[in-house]
């Protein structure tokens, strides 16, 4: 529909601008450009150590990848993608990572490149749910993939890289449950016994539950309806229905989480609103988050996927992915954004315009010699432009004039304690007094 000329366009109800400095957007507050740049860095730095490598896929994916990855019957698929269709292609803008990095994989051959991949994504994924705090249309991830091994160390690695990335930012206040799906012949025979025990009770089940139930009864295990809880106490549980090989893998991963000094919950009723998971399933918890959208991260195994999306070869694979919004929740509620400097180390405040040229020549130098340097840019007065270096926090001013420009030096102003310096107009001499080694 075409807007009239008087009317402005606003960003869409569940998306956020990311601006330069701190701001709020429906209640809710949102971190400068600054601290998610500072928060990026530590999410790669921690995911280096592992030795995990970048990949960068596309937002646009073929709709059939994600429906047969993710799982027709998911809300992801059934109610929440953003799909088009646009000269007999399908598209849809992803809303996660690991169905495309999977994709990415097969496509381009990357077992031949080493026998285990380590893939770590940062980027928007697209969910059309109901917008809330912690739940958007557009956010963010971060996450990596383990491709090509089924060894359980795989899974712990996974999971204690998650951690370390939170605990890097001073989240410390971490909950993480853990559980095992089995093997492709347990979780079968589980839906049906799960079916069966609660086909009697029907009728006391949510209108979602009632659908779950035909399609998918697992996800039932997920509900936070009292009622459907206090009915699960007595249902059958999934660990009885687990091979003792997939039990065996279930204990050693807790032994390795352990050995690390990360403390788990074993919770047998997680099962993850994706449905590519086999065996094990987890999820990062904090209480610096409201209940309802406590989750920061989650993530697990996924062996079967690759062969679900077109693979000829068995391609075992383990991941995580975590939501960067609410890990700044949680780092608001800590206390722990970071703060981050961007004021320039320099400020040339200009006396008249004559110089014009000049001044550009200076600051070039500046900044080519790595001075990060502002200059005023609307032919203010003098006042005016110290008044601006304060605003921006400039560390340092310099006012330059005609005499300055013909003495080939000027008075370079320390802000912190008022101090000056004589010094000439050179790049060489201004370096070590703004950037102290
Ligand atoms: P997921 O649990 O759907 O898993 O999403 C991971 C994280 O993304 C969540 O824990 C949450 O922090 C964040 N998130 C999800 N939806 C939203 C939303 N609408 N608004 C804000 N944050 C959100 C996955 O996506 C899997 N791909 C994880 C994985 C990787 N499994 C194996 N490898």
């Amino acid at each position: 529909m075409k807007k009239s000329p008087s009317e402005s366009f606003r960003s869409i109800k569940g998306t956020f601008d990311v601006l330069p400095a701190a701001s709020s957007a429906d209640g809710r507050a949102i971190a400068g450009s600054g601290a998610w740049r500072r928060v990026e860095q530590v999410v790669v730095e921690v995911m280096q150590r592992y030795g995990a490598r970048e990949i960068r896929t596309p937002i646009l994916e073929p709709t059939g990848l994600i429906a047969r990855g993710i799982g027709q019957l998911t809300d992801i698929v059934s109610k929440e993608m953003f799909a088009f269709e646009r000269e007999d292609t399908h598209y849809v803008l992803r809303p996660e990572v690991t169905a495309p990095v999977m994709r990415a994989y097969l496509q381009h051959h990357l077992d031949q490149e080493r026998s285990v991949q380590k893939l770590f994504y940062i980027g928007p994924c697209f969910r059309a749910e109901r917008p809330q705090k912690g739940r958007y249309r557009q956010f963010h991830q971060f996450g990596v993939e383990y491709i090509g091994t089924d060894n359980v160390r795989a899974d712990a690695e996974v999971v204690t890289m998650m951690v370390d990335v939170y605990r890097a930012l001073g989240i410390n206040d971490l909950r993480l449950r853990v559980n095992t799906l089995g093997d492709e012949e347990a979780r079968p025979a589980f839906k049906q016994a799960l079916q069966s025990f609660l086909e009697p009770y029907a009728d006391e089940l949510s209108e979602t539950s009632q659908r779950r139930l035909v399609e998918n009864p697992l996800r039932i295990l997920d509900t936070k309806n009292p009622r459907e809880r206090e009915l699960l106490e007595d249902a059958p549980s999934l660990i009885d229905f687990v091979s003792t090989a997939s039990r065996d893998r279930y204990s050693a991963l807790l032994e390795m989480l352990e050995s690390v000094g990360i403390h788990y919950i074993e919770d047998p009723f997680l099962v993850r609103g994706l449905d590519y998971y086999t065996e094990t399933a987890f999820e990062l918890e904090s209480d610096l988050l409201d209940s309802a959208q406590s989750a920061l991260a989650g993530g697990g195994r996924y062996d079967l996927l690759a062969t679900e999306i077109g693979a000829k070869n068995h391609t075992p694979a383990v991941g995580f992915a975590a939501g960067i919004e609410r890990l700044f929740l949680a780092l608001e509620s800590a206390g722990r954004v970071p703060a981050v400097d961007e004021s320039p180390d320099i400020f040339v405040v200009l006396v008249d315009s004559d110089g014009d040229a000049w001044a550009t020549s200076f600051a070039h130098q500046l900044r080519s010699a790595g001075v990060s340097c502002d200059i005023d840019l609307s032919g203010r007065s003098v006042k005016a432009q110290m008044r601006e270096a304060n605003r921006v926090g400039a560390r340092h001013v310099i006012v330059i004039g005609e005499n300055e420009r013909s003495a080939k030096t000027a008075k370079l102003k320390k802000m912190a304690d008022g101090t000056e310096h004589e010094v000439p107009l050179s790049a060489d001499d201004i370096r070590p007094l703004c950037i102290p080694d």
